[in-house]
């Protein structure tokens, strides 16, 4: 490069003595301090260590194989790989921020070790591939993980609903009192979601789980690289088909991150739910007291903090995905130095669910149901109104008929202060004559459910068919 006049700013720079970056042939001033941080990506990259070390030792291992490396060449630059993966471990290496990255530090640590051989690492190989192939190794990860806390807290509430299931329940809709359920209806509404939530990772596991290396920087590279070889040392069962694709895109982190998101609004759904649960008002729930804390001032407080955080985490995770989006809309392919901050939004989603995934088995093992309220309170709100039009279906009256006749019904019984079963026959039979002595095994939450017919509705039957799905699904 044919020296110009040195900047203010880089006149200042090139003073740190930071290890000499890759391409210094090409480029002769350094960054100042400034610029160099906002270069830097170590204070988030260096979380995928582990996954630039095994990248590496496969893609040397392959190029032994395939006679571009000796075998002495290999072994002393997997030795060298190894002795640096101690350094990280132990906390021992060094770590300019002037090299950038990890992979830059990784590399440079390795020469150091090695010699030059440790050059030769870099064969056929960019950042642009690696850092793809890191990211797919660390998002593996993140989804097997993640998938795992979600059927811990899966069996959670699947042991809480055979433990409570048969509790007559009020389900709500728009957060008024609907239909009666038996309490293990609703926990496994928030199973089903859940496993909707391991689904959906799951399948964006398969786009994840391919392997990009041999893309190069964007175009791929004229050595003889064994790309179904690499794959295979690194257990991917497929690679990328375009360089270009593979070294510019980063949807399968879109993906996690929208994983992310959802499974954090539903567990700010379940979090809301029980929040509003254990309030004095709606009394259904007692949560454990290691999960609630109290305050400075008042000392009759019991609030349910840990449920707030979660349902409050939700806004992490969408808030990742949007600036994932964001980061990656409009970018001209291929690799654009913007990725580097891909980094942030991913490992701030899994990181946020996880925060929450870590806590909830627990809030959902010592919860416990308050029987004898829900049993006092079971009554109110005319939660068997539905089922009475039913009755009347089943006596023959069409059912928007039956609609309104149940209408009139509820608005006598409430001016009353009675509940529908306890409103005399008599005045039944004043808004409806078909009605008979029948009725009163088809009135009250408890009879209710009894009757629910199809699969998947909230009764008894339908519980005890579904816990036997989900224990055998969770074994
Ligand atoms: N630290 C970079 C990132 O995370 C690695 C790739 C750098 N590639 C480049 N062409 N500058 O995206």
């Amino acid at each position: 490069m044919k020296k110009t006049k040195k900047s203010a700013s880089a006149k200042s720079a090139g003073k740190s003595k930071g290890s000499k970056k890759s391409w210094h042939g090409r480029l002769t001033a350094e960054a100042d301090a400034q610029t160099a941080k906002l270069l830097a990506s170590l204070d988030v990259d260096t979380a995928l260590w582990r996954y630039d070390i095994a990248g590496s030792v496969a893609h040397a291992r392959m190029l032994c194989e395939e006679d571009v490396l000796t075998k002495a060449e290999f072994a002393k630059i997997k030795k060298g790989l190894l002795a640096v993966a101690a350094a990280i471990e132990a906390g021992k290496l060094d770590m300019p921020i002037e090299l950038e990255d990890i992979h830059m530090v990784i590399e440079s640590a390795l020469i150091r070790r090695v010699g030059a051989v440790g050059g030769k690492l870099h064969t056929g190989r960019s950042r642009n591939d690696q850092i793809s192939l890191d990211l797919r190794l660390w998002a593996r990860d993140a989804v097997d993980n993640l998938i795992d806390r979600i059927t811990e807290l899966q069996q959670a509430f699947v042991q809480l609903a055979g433990q409570y299931g048969t509790i007559v329940f009020p389900a709500y809709t728009h957060l008024q009192r609907a239909q009666p359920i038996v309490a293990g209806h609703g926990l496994l509404a928030y199973v089903e979601m859940l496993q909707r939530d391991a689904e959906r990772l799951a399948d964006a596991r398969k786009r994840i789980n391919i392997c990009p290396l041999g893309s190069g920087a964007v175009a791929g590279t004229s050595l003889p690289l064994n790309r179904a070889r690499t794959a295979e040392l690194l257990g991917f069962p497929e690679i990328t088909r375009n360089s270009i694709d593979a070294t510019g895109d980063r949807d399968f982190l879109s993906e996690l991150c929208f994983c992310c998101a959802t499974l954090g609004v539903h567990l700010s759904r379940w979090a809301e739910d029980w929040i509003i649960y254990s309030t004095t008002e709606f009394s259904l729930l007692k949560l454990h007291d290691a999960y609630c804390t109290s305050s400075s001032m008042m000392p009759q407080k019991k609030n349910a903090d840990t449920l707030e955080l979660i349902r409050g985490k939700s806004a992490g995770a969408i808030a990742q995905l949007v600036g994932m989006l964001t980061l990656t809309k409009a970018l001209p392919m291929a690799y654009d130095r913007d990725l580097q901050d891909d980094k942030r939004f991913a490992f701030a989603a899994v990181d946020t669910v996880s925060q929450a995934m870590a806590v909830a088995p627990g809030i959902v093992a010592t919860a416990r149901f308050n029987e004898a309220q829900i049993a006092a309170d079971i009554d109110k709100g005319f939660l068997d109104a539905t089922a009475l039009a039913e009755y009347l279906v089943d006596k023959g009256i069409p059912f928007r008929k039956a609609h309104g006749i149940v209408g009139r019904i509820v608005a006598r019984a409430e001016k009353q202060g009675l509940s529908l079963a306890e409103l005399p026959l008599a005045q039944l039979q004043k808004t409806c004559k078909q009605i008979d002595t029948d009725v009163a095994r088809h009135l009250g939450p408890a009879n209710v459910v009894k009757r629910y017919a199809p699969e998947g509705a909230g009764g008894a039957k339908q519980l005890a068919r579904q816990l036997a799905f989900w224990k055998r699904k969770l074994k």
